[in-house]
C-alpha cells in the first residue's frame, strides 16, 4: 500500500510537467485531490491498510498531499506569470504614440454667468434665496397683482400642472414667500429655472431668471437706478451705456425696462439689435403697493424695488452665441468653448 502511494506521487509530479496552462494544471489537482480523485480514494480507503501499517500509511499520506498542493500551487503560479508574458509579448506597444487626453469638465455658461450675478448682489448686500418651480397660481399670479383675467397670463404662455398649481412663469413669485416669512428690510435675488410654453432660436420651454427686490423705509427709484447701473456697468463693462426706459409691469408702478446699448455694433444698429443700438436687458420697478397688501407690509411706511432679468440671454450676449438653444443641448464641443 505504502507503494501505491509513492507511485502515486510520482505520476502526480509528471502529468504536471506535462500541463503548460492554468487549466491544465487544475486538471491535474482534481485528478488527484477532487473529491473523486485518485490521492483521496486511497487515503479514504485507509482501512484496507494492514494495522500496524496503518499509521505510517497516514503520515505519508498527508505529508503526499502536501506535497502536491505545493507544487499545484508553484505550477499555477508560474503558469500564470507566463500568461502574462506571453500577452505583453504578443501586445506591440508603441511607446511613441501621443497619450490619450482626459477631458476636463467646465462649468456651464449659465453657471457662470449665475455665479457672477449672485457674486455682484452678495456684494451689495443681499442675500441668495430659491423658491419651488412648481408653483400655486396664487404666487406665479394673484399675489403679483396679476388677476385671473389679466392678459398678462396669456402672454406668458403657461404649463398648468392641476388646477391651481403652473410651472412658474417668472421667478417673482419668490418676492412674495419672501416677504410674507420676514418683516422690512428685505434685501434677496432670487435665481432659478422658469418655464414657458415657447420655443425657437431665441426660447427655449425652461429658461433662467434672476429675480430681485429690495424694500425698507425710504427706498426710491433713484436707489434703483444707482444699483442696476452700478450692476450692469460690473457685468458688461464699465464703459455700457445704459437707458432706462418706461414700462409696464402689473407688480410694479412705476416700471422701467433697461437698455444697454449694442456690444456688437455700438450703438450703430445691427442684427443682434434689430438695428436699434439697443438690447433690452431686464425689467425693474417700484413694487406696487397692491403686492404689499398682499403680505401685509404698510405701503405708508415701506417702499421698495424690484427687477428680473434672464440669465440665458446674458450669456448669449457676453458670449456672442446666436442659438439660445445650444445652451441645452449639451455638447461638449459647444460648453468647451466657455
Ligand atoms: N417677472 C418679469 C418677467 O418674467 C420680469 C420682471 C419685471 C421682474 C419687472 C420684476 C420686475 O421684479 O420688477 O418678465
Amino acid at each position: 500500500m505504502m507503494g501505491d502511494l509513492e507511485d502515486l506521487l510520482e505520476k502526480a509530479e509528471s502529468d504536471l510537467r506535462a500541463s503548460q496552462t492554468q487549466d491544465d494544471i487544475l486538471a491535474v489537482r482534481t485528478k488527484y485531490m477532487g473529491r473523486k480523485g485518485l490521492l483521496t480514494a486511497l487515503l479514504r480507503n485507509i482501512t484496507a491498510v494492514p494495522q500496524d501499517e496503518r499509521a505510517q500509511f497516514g503520515k505519508r499520506g498527508n505529508e503526499i498531499k502536501e506535497t502536491l498542493s505545493g507544487w499545484i500551487e508553484a505550477a499555477l503560479t508560474e503558469a500564470g506569470a507566463r500568461r502574462k508574458d506571453d500577452v505583453l509579448l504578443k501586445q506591440k506597444l508603441d511607446a511613441t504614440l501621443p497619450g490619450r487626453r482626459t477631458r476636463y469638465g467646465r462649468i456651464h455658461p449659465v453657471t457662470q454667468v449665475r455665479k457672477e450675478i449672485c457674486d455682484i448682489f452678495s456684494g451689495l448686500g443681499f442675500t441668495i434665496v430659491d423658491g419651488p418651480e412648481v408653483e400655486l397660481e396664487y404666487y406665479n399670479f394673484e399675489a403679483l397683482n396679476i388677476p385671473a383675467d389679466h392678459p398678462a397670463r396669456d402672454m406668458q404662455a403657461t404649463f398648468y400642472i392641476d388646477d391651481g398649481i403652473v410651472l412658474r412663469t417668472h421667478t417673482s413669485p419668490v418676492q412674495v414667500r419672501r416677504m410674507e416669512q420676514m418683516r422690512p428690510p428685505v434685501r434677496i435675488i432670487c435665481p432659478g429655472r422658469v418655464y414657458r410654453h415657447d420655443s425657437d432660436v431665441s426660447h427655449t420651454p425652461m429658461f433662467h431668471q434672476v429675480e430681485g427686490l429690495l424694500v425698507d423705509r425710504g427706498i426710491t427709484f433713484g436707489d434703483l437706478k444707482g444699483i442696476l447701473t452700478y450692476f450692469l456697468k460690473e457685468v458688461f463693462g464699465p464703459d455700457t451705456a445704459l437707458r432706462f426706459r418706461p414700462s409696464f409691469f402689473p407688480f410694479t408702478e412705476p416700471s422701467a425696462e433697461v437698455d444697454i446699448q449694442c456690444m456688437l455694433c455700438r450703438g450703430k444698429g445691427c442684427r443682434v439689435c434689430g438695428q436699434s443700438g439697443w438690447i433690452e436687458i431686464l425689467g425693474s420697478g417700484m413694487v406696487d403697493p397692491a403686492v404689499f397688501k398682499y403680505v401685509d407690509y404698510d405701503p405708508e411706511e415701506v417702499s421698495g424695488f424690484a427687477f428680473g432679468l434672464g440669465i440665458d440671454r446674458i450669456a448669449l450676449l457676453k458670449y456672442g452665441i446666436s442659438d439660445l438653444r445650444l445652451l441645452f443641448e449639451n455638447d461638449w464641443r459647444f460648453l468647451a468653448q466657455f
